[in-house]
């Protein structure tokens, strides 16, 4: 395959497509479609930690193209999540998939003000959600009596970068000591010895003692939800990214190598690696979100060397693969239907699977781009 080609016409199709489905949702914050067309959640659900990725989507459409029509749509979504700002309860981990598609992305393109305040205001909050006791973020609010005061995810990997942003941004050392503290304990609680991955960690929030371990959105405890899995293959090859720190890199690998002996014949990713051989589920999402951190541990190995650069290949081909398989198999292309990929799941144990996420869309662009050289540094 002369991949160059390849991924100069996927870029294109996406292009074409995408430019009708911006203009005729373009006030919308979509999560899903029904019936192709894309539903909005920028109502009463506004606080939904997805709510960044249409901006996003527009950010990398914009970096690409120029077209005006994106980064207003992208500022528009932006805008609206001010409301989540001033919710104390609609606030929590997820604030890098907020605002780093969002707020972050308009700044680095604009130099807008406002959205510098937006981006720092919510690693503030993010920040705030460190536990010292047991060295982690705080995933998800509870109703007040602390039921999960302890808990840590594996997602929260991809909201570091914000931290990180912070860092680079203010000079102010406490985001990064957060972000790599979070990070080791990751690295120490998460990570199997095998490189899979556990989504949620339990700690005692008093003591910060090792508590237990949650299948969470897979299947069951033990087992290895696929999209947690990319979660952690992309988040902690970022981590290298903005520290240099090797332990990471190889943290990254060390997922990354599991994942890709686990990836199916046919390219498509199951909802959970461990699920019963029987059950066919399978998710969109977490192959493009590989695919995305696949190609950063690519790019980072090539700057290593001629030993760095043979390995490299290892993965990019892998991320190759997984794109190859969404673009042939996944993807819709018809111009009519807004979504384009399809079967993706949000979780193992909830009553619909298979149906178009939006973050499922944003990583497959992003990945597209990182191999034609378009892609907006988001993250
Ligand atoms: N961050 C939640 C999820 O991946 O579904």
């Amino acid at each position: 395959m002369d991949e160059k080609k390849w991924a100069q016409e996927t870029a294109e199709k996406i292009k074409r497509k995408m430019r009708l489905v911006a203009e005729r949702n373009r006030h919308k914050i979509p999560y899903t479609t029904e019936n192709g067309v894309f539903d909005d959640w920028s109502g009463d659900r506004i606080c939904w930690w997805t709510n960044g990725f249409w901006g996003g989507i527009m950010w990398q459409l914009y970096h690409a193209t120029k077209d005006e029509l994106y980064r207003e749509i992208a500022l528009e979504n932006e805008e609206k999540l001010d409301v989540n700002l001033m919710t104390a309860e609609g606030m929590n981990h997820d604030s890098g998939f907020r605002w780093l598609p969002t707020a972050v992305a308009d700044y680095r393109v604009t130099g807008n003000k406002a959205s510098f305040n937006r981006g720092l205001l919510a690693a503030n909050d993010l920040a705030g959600r460190f536990n010292p006791a047991g060295q982690f973020i705080r995933a998800w609010n509870d109703s007040g009596d602390g039921s999960k005061a302890g808990w840590a995810i594996i997602d929260c990997m991809m909201n570091l970068p914000l931290l990180y942003w912070a860092y680079e941004e203010t000079c102010d050392p406490r985001y990064l000591h957060i972000a790599t503290l979070h990070a080791d304990t990751a690295a120490k609680y998460f990570i199997r010895e095998d490189g899979s991955a556990n989504h949620i960690v339990a700690f005692d929030p008093v003591t910060g003692a090792f508590s237990d371990t949650f299948g969470g959105q897979g299947y069951a405890k033990g087992s290895s939800w696929t999209r947690g899995q990319a979660w952690a293959l992309y988040g902690f090859i970022l981590s290298y990214l903005h520290t240099r720190n090797e332990t990471y890199l190889n943290t990254a690998k060390k997922v990354a190598n599991y994942f890709i002996a686990n990836t199916p014949e046919n390219g498509l990713i199951p909802v959970d690696f461990r699920q019963p051989a029987d059950c066919t589920l399978e998710d969109s999402t977490a192959s493009a979100i590989a695919a995305c951190g696949l190609l950063e541990i690519a790019r980072a190995l090539e700057e290593k060397g001629e030993l760095g650069a043979t390995e490299s290949r290892i993965y990019h081909s892998a991320a190759l693969k997984l794109l190859t398989a969404l673009s042939e198999k996944r993807c819709n292309w018809d111009d009519g239907c807004d979504h384009l990929l399809e079967k993706c799941t949000a979780a193992f144990h909830d009553k619909t699977h298979e149906f178009a996420i939006i973050y499922g869309d944003y990583y497959f662009i992003e990945a597209v781009w990182k191999l034609t050289g378009e892609e907006l540094f988001i993250w």
